[in-house]
């Protein structure tokens, strides 16, 4: 087991300036990724907290979620739900649409993958406007299931994401901020 080490996992996330566009931080997972131990680290942290909290799924987010979420949902043994961009998912869905820090976007669901009463943790890299899982959120509880709190390795609290979710009734937890 690893300790969950908030300097070192800052230590592994890059900060690139101006990009997308000038004036974006961008928190780049990337090199985080690059590293098994540090990836480890924040995945037992995950782990640990999400055990036993009588979740039904793990809900990821397109698409650094993805790399989060699915080895979360393995360890756990629970069911993976995707929430993905849109004209990605080939059945019968629903979207959502929001705003970014950088544009507009979509988020769709396949309405099968959840059912009344499911329990859900979301999973994603980064919160920023909130946009994202505030999105996921509405899916979730359009297909009449509940959001047990927003995962995140990151929170940029000065974007305001954390605060409207927990406006919206969205417990979040995340690892560090910047
Ligand atoms: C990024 C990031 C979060 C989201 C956070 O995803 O991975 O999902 O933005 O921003 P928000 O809190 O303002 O919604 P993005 O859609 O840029 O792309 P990717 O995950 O597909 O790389
Ligand atoms: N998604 C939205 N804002 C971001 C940022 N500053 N860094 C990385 N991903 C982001
Ligand atoms: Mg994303």
């Amino acid at each position: 087991d690893s300790v969950f080490n908030e300097n070192r996992l800052r230590d592994l996330i890059r900060a690139v300036p101006d990009w997308p566009e000038p004036g974006v931080m961008f928190r780049d997972i990337s090199t985080l990724l690059l590293s098994p131990s540090g990836m480890q680290m924040v995945h037992e942290h995950f782990a640990e907290r999400y055990q036993d909290k009588g979740l039904t799924h793990i809900g990821a987010l397109d698409a650094r979620g993805f790399l989060l979420g699915a080895p979360l949902a393995n360890t756990l043994g629970l069911p993976l739900v995707i929430f993905r961009k849109p004209g990605k998912l080939p059945a019968d869905t629903i979207r959502e649409e929001y705003t970014l820090e950088y544009g507009t976007a979509a988020l769709e669901v396949h309405t099968d993958a959840l059912n009344e009463g499911d329990k859900v943790v979301l999973i994603d890299d980064l919160i920023a406007t909130g946009g994202t899982l505030l999105a996921a959120t509405k899916l979730i509880r359009r297909l009449n299931a509940s959001v047990v709190e927003a995962a995140a390795i990151i929170d940029l609290p000065a974007l305001g994401g954390s605060s409207k979710l927990d406006n919206e009734g969205i417990k979040s937890f995340t690892l560090t901020s910047y």
